[in-house]
């Protein structure tokens, strides 16, 4: 993984960044070190607050942190009603392109006037500060909408990914008692329709708690509403007023809970809240992505993940950009739509996943030579691990040897970027997401907590930052459990890290149950509970196994119940069984069917043996049988106990 090449910020880069030097860098740093409540408060003076706060962390309860404490703010707010008596009242703010080419542009007061017309339609419906909504929508800017109306008045949000089952959907509602859902009758994709509606009625059967759901009418597709309960978006809000004040909420107050998979079956209900959130997201905006009044700003996530939350639609919001959103996939209906949309819209700073580079590579450079790129002048990866060869690509095809790269490293419970390069400052060195930003207190530590100076170990955060996860939405005993207790006073991340000369920070991938496969977070677990429901299924086994395009794929290990015998056939049907109930992106790439599974003398399931051997490719390649299972029983019945797992205690 490692190459001891680096690369210097571009001089002409470097002259125009926000932060223009590597000394420069270091003396933030070190200010944030030396006065962290100082450092912090300037930053939050580049918001509105309603009320000033009269403490700015309050770690007093460690650790369930408080940022700002007393302040009042509003993220709807910073995201729009600021900008409204500024030269960006006219400004684009959501630049959009559907997969089927239409287009559409929303100025700032354009959306203001959108935000407080929805935020009204959602009061009209009873909905008031406190109220869960969820968000299961296509990436239409609508979907943006839907967040900052909700910001607006205080409703938390919970946005489901679109690619998400009905299954997975009901339980997000369920953990959440979520009062209202807000989605569309569907969404395209690789020029298909993909329904939506239909997956929010089967999922409403078992939630009691919804009363109301409002429908965004994206394609006109025949949909059945159901009277009293569903109402058309467009029905709500025509002829109503396009004023609504933005509610002064307390800095504290919970802005959104997105779901994530943890080590368990269940996935866990990230909070974040609204001061301290929004403060470190727009830091992170003008540090990491450089951003300028003139960007043309591109973040290629879907606003389902946490990626879409805090660098599609609240960061550049609450910084005056312009964020541009498309809805579609990359490869349609060819494979340089991408680069066809940085050539007609001029985007100046365009950030993807690792997964999708890699993809792109495959396809050739024909696709990218095709369009004019000039427009680039930054680019940025996130979610995994990029290969030194992936990130060389990135930087000669597509940066033209001219646009720094950021590897961002994070998690959905940071909220925002915590170690990066920062453009015109630091050198990159390709694979490495370099150093911690300003404020953030990143350390690999060994298995005692010790620091390892140069080496391996477990990347720890050891300090509060503003943007943190609060708790685990209905848990705090797994919020602490989770992450804060393999390392006593320091937040674990779940991951290993090398940490080189320079201090640099290479992230390795997770070390607990999770896998990401093409940068999206998934549980073992949560793929065996789905299996382990199938009538044909005993028992399941899930490891991640490396792969070349999506960085990790899924591997089942499954001892089927006693009469049924394994077949190509029940392979497919697993494999589209789990897509059906956690969504296409759980697709296993592979079904092995074994006799029984190793398991510890306690009977944990040996998941570091199943994981060695698929590492070791000593599965046979597209059988369904594993050939040296008999390796797997030797070696645990030599007593190897499973590894204890890091991070969180099941
Ligand atoms: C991994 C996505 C290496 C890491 C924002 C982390 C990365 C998990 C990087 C969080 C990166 C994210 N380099 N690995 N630049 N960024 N990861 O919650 O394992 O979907 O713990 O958040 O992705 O995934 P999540």
């Amino acid at each position: 993984m490692e190459s001891k090449e680096k690369f210097a910020p571009p001089a002409e880069f470097a002259a125009q960044a926000h932060v223009p030097s590597f000394a420069d860098y270091e003396r933030l740093y070190a200010a944030a070190l030396a006065d962290p409540d100082k450092f912090w408060a300037e930053r939050a003076g580049d918001l509105h607050w309603f009320q000033r706060w009269t403490q700015v962390c309050d770690w007093s309860n460690a650790p369930f942190a408080k940022w700002f404490v007393g302040g009042k703010t509003n993220l709807s707010y910073n995201c729009l009603d600021r900008h409204l008596p500024t030269a960006r009242r006219n400004k684009a703010a959501i630049v959009w392109e559907g997969e089927n080419y239409e287009q559409r542009t929303l100025t700032y007061q354009e959306l203001y006037r959108k935000v407080c017309k929805f935020a009204n339609a959602l009061k009209g419906l009873g909905l008031k500060s406190g109220d869960r909504a969820i968000i299961y929508m296509p990436m239409v800017p609508e979907a943006a909408v839907a967040m900052l109306a909700c910001a607006r008045l205080g409703v938390t949000h919970s946005v489901v990914f679109g690619g998400f089952s009905a299954e997975a959907l009901k339980t997000r509602i369920q953990d959440l008692e979520a009062c209202l859902v807000i989605t569309a009758d569907a969404g395209l994709r690789r020029g298909k329709e993909v329904l939506l509606k239909p997956a929010v009625d089967e999922s409403l059967a078992d939630c009691p708690t919804v009363k109301n759901v409002i429908v965004y009418k994206r394609l006109g597709t025949l949909t059945q509403m159901k009277s009293g309960r569903d109402h058309w978006w467009d029905d709500l809000t025509t002829g109503i007023s396009e004023e609504c004040p933005a509610e002064p909420l307390d800095s504290e107050h919970p802005l959104y809970v997105l779901y994530t998979s943890g080590t368990t079956g269940k996935p866990k209900g990230v909070v974040h809240t609204t001061g301290g959130y929004l403060t470190y997201v727009l830091a992170t905006m003008k540090w990491v992505f450089d951003l300028k009044e003139e960007d043309t700003y591109w973040c290629t996530a879907d606003i389902g993940w946490v990626t879409g939350h805090s660098y599609v639609v609240y960061g550049p919001l609450a910084a005056g950009a312009t964020t541009f959103m498309y809805e579609g996939a990359p490869d349609w209906p060819k494979w340089d739509r991408f680069w066809r949309l940085i050539e007609k819209y001029r985007i100046s700073v365009f950030y993807t996943s690792p997964t999708a580079i890699r993809a792109f590579i495959r396809q050739g450079d024909d696709f990218p030579n095709g369009h004019d790129l000039s427009s680039l002048r930054l680019l940025g990866s996130v979610g995994e691990p990029i290969n030194p060869t992936a990130w060389k690509w990135y930087h000669t095809t597509i940066g033209k040897e001219r646009c720094p790269i950021v590897d961002t490293w994070w998690q959905t419970e940071t909220g925002g970027i915590l170690i990066s390069p920062l453009p015109g400052a630091t050198p990159t060195k390709p694979g490495s997401a370099t150093r911690p930003l300003p404020g953030i207190v990143a350390e690999v530590v060994d298995d005692k907590g010790e620091p390892v100076k140069i080496g391996k170990g477990f990347l720890v955060l050891s300090r509060p930052w503003p943007s943190m996860l609060r708790t685990i939405y209905g848990n705090p005993e797994r919020f602490k459990a989770g992450y804060w207790s393999r390392f006593p006073g320091k937040y674990f991340t779940g991951d290993a890290a090398t940490i080189d000369e320079d201090g640099y920070i290479w992230c390795l991938g997770r070390v607990d149950d999770v896998i990401n496969v093409a940068g999206h977070r998934l549980s073992t677990m949560e793929v065996e509970s789905s299996l382990v429901r199938h009538k044909s299924v005993a028992e399941a086994a899930v490891v991640g196994a490396p792969h070349e395009m999506k960085g990790e794929a899924i591997y089942c290990f499954v001892a089927l119940k006693t009469g049924v015998n394994g077949s190509d056939a029940l392979v497919d049907e697993l494999r589209d069984w789990v897509a059906h109930e956690i969504g296409a992106l759980a697709k296993p790439e592979k079904i092995n069917f074994v006799a029984a599974l190793p398991k510890t003398r306690s009977g944990k399931i040996m998941r570091r043996l199943l994981r060695e051997i698929v590492t070791t490719k000593s599965v046979a390649g597209d059988t369904s049988t594993l050939e040296d299972y008999g390796v797997i029983l030797k070696l645990s019945q030599e007593g190897k106990e499973e590894e204890e797992i890091l991070g969180e205690k099941k």
